[in-house]
């Protein structure tokens, strides 16, 4: 029996390791530890997607989250490397770009413990945003790397990382495949009051959270102004990171189409995804969930994430204001159903087999 550990931490990460877990839970010579770093910690940024999603508790919460990233890293990083000295794992198992990942890359990589790294690859070529330089860290010290698409197999290609990398799929499209059935109509809770209200009959979603477009309020102005021009109410579920800029927008009482409610699970996002008009974002995620639920999508960022999905105007970026961001939205898409770079919704199942392959040879 191989051991793997798990370190996790973030919102997006959850939904990823669900499947992975799910996965290795079926494969018999595999034993996982998870870890969370703790980074998210409201009930509906992280045990919700838990519960949701059927993720095996961790064996440990480090309970390490804000401060600046410095901080945030150097905690979780001197927390980590006695978990793992204390766990021994044969390899170390991250998720994407996020601070958690950094962190535990680092330690893996300096205990001599190989790092597997899902979500490899991907790259946004712009050093001034934080998941970037996450993300190029972690391949770079990682044994093992496993990417979403083909794309981003030739973006470690041109990082003469390819030796180690192979395509696996994005297991974000197995649980999008997966959990579309179970999607639930979400019961909104209203930021700020706390009051529940109905989800609007014809609505768009937004989500924006990025350090980008959050911390220069002329950026959130520009995106709600934008929200606030169109022809249905604007379903925004808000990060705690923006809930405070928000509420100070929403008290001025100039965006009464937008609905700023609290964050919402797993199984309610990709029900807004489906049923939303259009979606409008800054997430990584969204904008794929989006893509498999063949939703017209606008993505609030100076770079591209998944240049995949910006074909046929199915994805189009935006800079933060209301021109740009209205004329992005006007702009109709044309769908290939037959174009899916993001794999055939095997991803999981890809990922273990190359993990066994890989400690087999070791
Ligand atoms: C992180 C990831 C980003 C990912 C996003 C998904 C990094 C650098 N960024 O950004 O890649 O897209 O998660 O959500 O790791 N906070 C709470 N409650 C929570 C979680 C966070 O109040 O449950 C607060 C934190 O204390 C902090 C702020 O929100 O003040 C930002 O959180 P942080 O984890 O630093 O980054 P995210 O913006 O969530």
């Amino acid at each position: 029996m191989r051991k793997l550990l798990t370190v996790v931490g973030a919102r997006p990460q959850f939904v990823k390791a669900a499947m992975v877990s799910h996965a290795i839970t079926k494969a018999s010579d595999l034993d996982e530890v998870l870890i969370h770093t703790g980074q998210h910690y409201d009930y509906g940024m992280s045990q919700a997607f838990f519960d949701q999603l059927d993720i095996p508790q961790p064996r440990v919460n480090l309970g390490i989250s804000g401060g600046s990233h410095a901080q945030m890293t150097a905690r979780m990083m001197a927390s980590l490397e006695e978990t793992m000295l204390g766990e021994a794992p044969d390899a170390v198992l991250l998720y994407g770009d996020t601070n958690s990942t950094l962190a535990a890359a680092l330690v893996a990589a300096k205990l001599h413990i190989p790092v597997v790294h899902v979500e490899a690859g991907a790259r946004t070529r712009s050093l001034t945003n934080p998941e970037e330089v996450n993300r190029i860290c972690a391949d770079h010290i990682s044994s093992l790397l496993l990417t979403c698409t083909e794309a981003n197999l030739r973006n470690l290609a041109l990082e003469n990382l390819a030796e180690r990398a192979a395509f696996a799929g994005d297991p974000m499209y197995d649980a999008f495949s997966c959990y579309s059935a179970r999607a639930q109509r979400p019961a909104l809770v209203e930021l700020g009051d706390g009051s529940s209200v109905d989800v609007p009959e014809a609505f768009y979603y937004l989500t924006c959270h990025r350090e980008e477009n959050t911390v220069e309020e002329k950026s959130l102005q520009g995106i709600l102004e934008a929200m606030q021009s169109l022809d249905a109410p604007v379903v925004y579920p808000v990060h705690p990171r923006s809930k405070a800029a928000v509420m100070a927008f929403v008290a001025r009482g100039d965006f009464d189409n937008i609905l700023p409610v609290e964050p919402v699970g797993y199984l309610e996002s990709i029900w807004l995804v489906t049923h939303a008009r259009q979606v409008v974002t800054d997430s990584g995620g969204l904008q794929r969930e989006a893509f498999f639920a063949a939703v017209k999508c606008t993505t609030v960022l100076n770079f591209e994430v998944w240049p995949e999905t910006m074909v046929a105007g199915r994805n189009i970026l935006a800079k933060p204001n209301k021109d740009s961001i209205l004329e992005a939205m006007g702009v109709e898409q044309v769908v290939d159903e037959a174009y899916q770079p993001f794999g055939n919704a095997r991803a999981a199942n890809n990922i273990v087999d190359h993990i066994v392959e890989f400690l087999e040879v070791r």
